[in-house]
């Protein structure tokens, strides 16, 4: 409480009634944030400290205006069972890259949290310098994603737009029950891993309503993801929504993903539509139960899309036969046009075809034309109407 006596008596005022009057509000004013000034990361930690520790629902309120975080990392576990952050303005980024702020994998980071949400706000996470330090080659350092959540249950967050990531833009690592929606991600179509919300690592999983322009995935679930429901996505530009890469790790567990959604959702000129991408590797494990149903492919490059043979620069994959069996994903509905002749591939693993593959209702074209397919150990069964005809 030492802190108050350097308030005027007025603010002090102030700060008490709307103390007293809303218990558990946090206004990040109060704790001496201001718009447009210097680094609002403290503000911003002591309004977490009080809401964190306190026994009651908080809310902690950003009013409109561009606060400059340098960087801020919200730690539970609370004694208070939700924390809501409600948010009207600008949270900003520094836009260099090379302070703690830039190398160190985390912007706006939450960790160890049960019950937090995140209603509205704006995250800059101001990228280009990075950008165009990787653009050029240059030995960059990584960059920091702007909103991650780690080891943590129970979130929502509804209305949030990020914009110009240095990295991933949302990260969901070992969370369990998470609810992304109305959630706005935008940089450039040329902005290197600028990922729109990668999770990884957890379950219950729902993001709807969202709209993703961006340089790499719109979507990418990594291993260890079960339970995912993705509903009402528009991507592009982008790399698509996909499930992998996997098998990349260091071979001390499986690596695997299953009983993944992706409904109604649309590409508009992505480099990938619906993809499974596995490396050529010895990593056990496995990709099962996924639907891709309802697809709209506006001018896609590769539509639908399963690649057990990606290894970049042929490093680290010994006989290109990865040991990740994929089976049971169903391709329900897919429509729309491809940017290039061939609009399904399935380049499965030798050593462990693929299996259970489902097609019903595809129709894509390419320049008005027939598209084609193509299958490399790939088995499952086709339905209804199928265009490019199933190389099942
Ligand atoms: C699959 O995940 C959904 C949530 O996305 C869940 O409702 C459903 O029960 C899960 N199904 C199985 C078989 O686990």
């Amino acid at each position: 409480m030492a802190k108050l006596t350097n308030f005027s008596p007025l603010f002090l005022l102030l700060f008490l009634c709307a103390r007293s009057s809303a218990a558990g509000n946090y206004n990040v004013l109060t704790f001496g944030a201001k718009p447009g000034s210097g680094d609002a990361a403290g503000a911003f930690l002591k309004a977490w400290s009080a809401a964190c520790s306190s026994s009651a629902p908080s809310t902690i309120y950003v009013p409109t205006g561009n606060f400059l975080v340098s960087q801020a990392r919200f730690d539970g576990p609370c004694r208070s069972p939700s924390i809501k952050f409600s948010i009207d303005g600008t949270l900003v980024a520094p836009s260099e890259y090379t302070g703690s702020s830039g190398a160190s994998g985390h912007w706006i980071a939450f960790s160890n949290v049960d019950g937090v949400s995140i209603s509205g706000g704006r995250l800059d996470g101001r990228g280009a310098l990075l950008w165009a330090c990787k653009s050029a080659g240059r030995s960059c350092p990584a960059g920091a994603s702007s909103l991650t959540f780690t080891s943590s249950k129970n979130i929502a967050v509804d209305g949030l737009t990020s914009i110009d990531s240095k990295l991933f833009h949302i990260v969901i690592l070992q969370c369990q029950n998470v609810r992304l929606r109305n959630v706005n991600i935008h940089a450039s179509g040329s902005s290197p891993n600028t990922d729109g919300i990668h999770v990884q690592m957890s379950t219950d999983v729902d993001v709807v309503r969202a709209n993703i322009r961006t340089g790499d995935d719109c979507i990418s679930v990594g291993p260890g993801s079960a339970h995912l429901w993705i509903e009402r996505v528009s991507c592009g530009p982008g790399h698509g929504i996909s499930i992998g890469s996997l098998g990349r790790g260091q071979g001390l567990h499986e690596e695997s993903v299953r009983n993944v959604t992706v409904k109604t959702v649309q590409f508009s000129g992505t480099q990938n539509g619906v993809r499974i991408k596995t490396w050529g590797s010895n990593i056990p494990g496995h990709v099962r139960q996924v639907v891709f149903q309802d697809v709209l492919m506006r001018n896609v490059q590769n539509p639908i899309i399963i690649d057990q043979n990606y290894c970049p620069e042929n490093r680290g994959c010994p006989g290109h036969n990865s040991a990740i069996k994929i089976d049971q994903v169903q391709y329900l509905n897919i429509r729309g046009t491809s940017a290039t002749p061939v609009a399904v591939k399935f380049d499965c693993s030798r050593r462990n075809p693929c299996s259970g593959i489902r097609l019903q209702g595809i129709k894509l074209s390419y320049q008005s034309r027939q598209a084609q397919s193509s299958c490399k150990f790939a088995n499952g069964v086709a339905s209804g109407l199928i265009a490019p005809p199933s190389c099942l």
